[in-house]
């Protein structure tokens, strides 16, 4: 059985295909609307969530499935204590696979490997979010019709945006990328990603804090919102908010056929004078965001037909004092060993739940 916790958990050539049938889900919905007959989908989002949490129950309802679920864990008993462990082993006695977000990051991790069903990380905490990944990817091939030879701007909050961090690692295995981040200093796209998926991959980068100067050459413009949850320092907050604005007279530099994409919710980053713009892609982005997940939903529940055995961890791991991120499910869930992955190639270490580097 397999779990969807990182979008590098998919090769190349599923990734491929998982577009692929998205595309093909898009084109004929009738012939999946029975697909999932009989199956259960649980949604347990700990955070709040609009197009995630809609997109996967409206997926697996138009498969032919169920869903049950909780869109507040206030009303769970997580309130009263209980883990994210023993959450996932309770869960998994009722569904047939768990889509979970969660503000601790590392925590869907934690529940794949004690559920008994898959797992599919639908945003943990400022590290993750690979079926954004799947969104932004059906977008891009059904605007661009390829993955290769691109070049792609991240702007604003590279630092906390989990959909930045997956996409990069999504198009870093593709040929001619060429990426452009786009932020200020403290919202720069964490060391270890630059380092272990952008320098490794040998994909040419720049950093810059101004839109106006990258725009021009750039295939693909993806727009941040700047995370107020996730900042510790509120003066930080305040300084930086509005930072990027995209508005029509910025894009008059852009090229006439570059795609605009936003994960979404947006605050003041995209003034709504873009929506009529051609080239905005954001609300696209959403429809297509529910046919990636129907695509995953099929292809995790036939891999976990053929295979039912429970998710284990084979990396190489070795036991650390604490993980530095205090945001780590490590540093938040009791009788939970603090542990770290040695990278294959370096002699770096990142913790096995959030993989800030310890
Ligand atoms: N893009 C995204 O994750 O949106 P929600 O937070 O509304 O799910």
């Amino acid at each position: 059985m397999r779990s969807l916790i990182d979008i590098l958990d998919l090769t190349v050539e599923e990734l491929d295909e998982l577009v692929k049938t998205a595309c093909d889900i898009i084109e004929n919905p009738k012939k999946y609307s029975e697909c999932c007959k009989g199956k259960k989908l649980a949604t347990l989002f700990f955070e709040p969530s609009t197009r995630t949490r809609l997109s996967f129950e409206a997926a697996m309802l138009e498969l032919g499935g169920s869903v049950i679920g909780f869109s507040d864990a206030k009303n769970t008993s997580a309130s009263k204590g209980e883990t994210i462990a023993d959450t996932a082993r309770v869960v998994s006695c009722y569904a047939d696979i768990i889509a979970m977000r969660h503000p601790l990051e590392g925590a869907p991790y934690v529940a794949s490997l004690n559920s008994e069903v898959p797992v599919i990380n639908a945003g943990d905490g400022g590290h993750a979010h690979p079926t954004q990944t799947l969104a932004d990817l059906v977008t891009i091939y059904r605007e661009k019709g390829r993955f290769d030879n691109l070049t792609v701007g991240f702007c604003g909050d590279l630092k906390y945006g989990r959909p930045v961090h997956s996409l990069i690692s999504a198009l870093s295995r593709y040929t001619g990328i060429k990426i452009v981040l786009i932020s200020p200093k403290e919202l720069a796209l964490p060391e270890y990603i630059k380092r272990e998926v952008i320098e490794k991959n040998g994909i040419p980068y720049e950093e810059n804090d101004n839109l106006e100067t990258a725009i021009p050459d750039l295939d693909i413009l993806y727009m941040t919102r700047i995370q107020e949850e996730r900042f510790d320092d509120r003066e930080q907050y305040e300084r930086l908010k509005g930072c990027y604005i995209l508005d029509p007279a910025k894009l008059e530099n852009a090229k006439s056929d570059m795609i605009i994409l936003h994960p979404l919710p947006r605050v003041d980053e995209i003034t709504v004078a873009v929506d009529s713009d051609p080239r905005a892609c954001y609300f696209k982005q959403v429809a297509n965001g529910k046919n990636g997940r129907k695509a995953l939903i099929l292809k995790l529940l036939e891999e976990a037909e053929k295979n039912p055995n429970k998710c284990v961890d084979t990396r190489d791991t070795v036991s650390i004092e604490r993980c530095p991120n205090q945001r780590c499910i490590s540093n938040n869930e009791r009788e939970l060993m603090p542990k770290a992955v040695k990278n294959k190639d370096e002699e770096v270490l990142h913790c096995a739940y959030c993989e800030t580097t310890v």
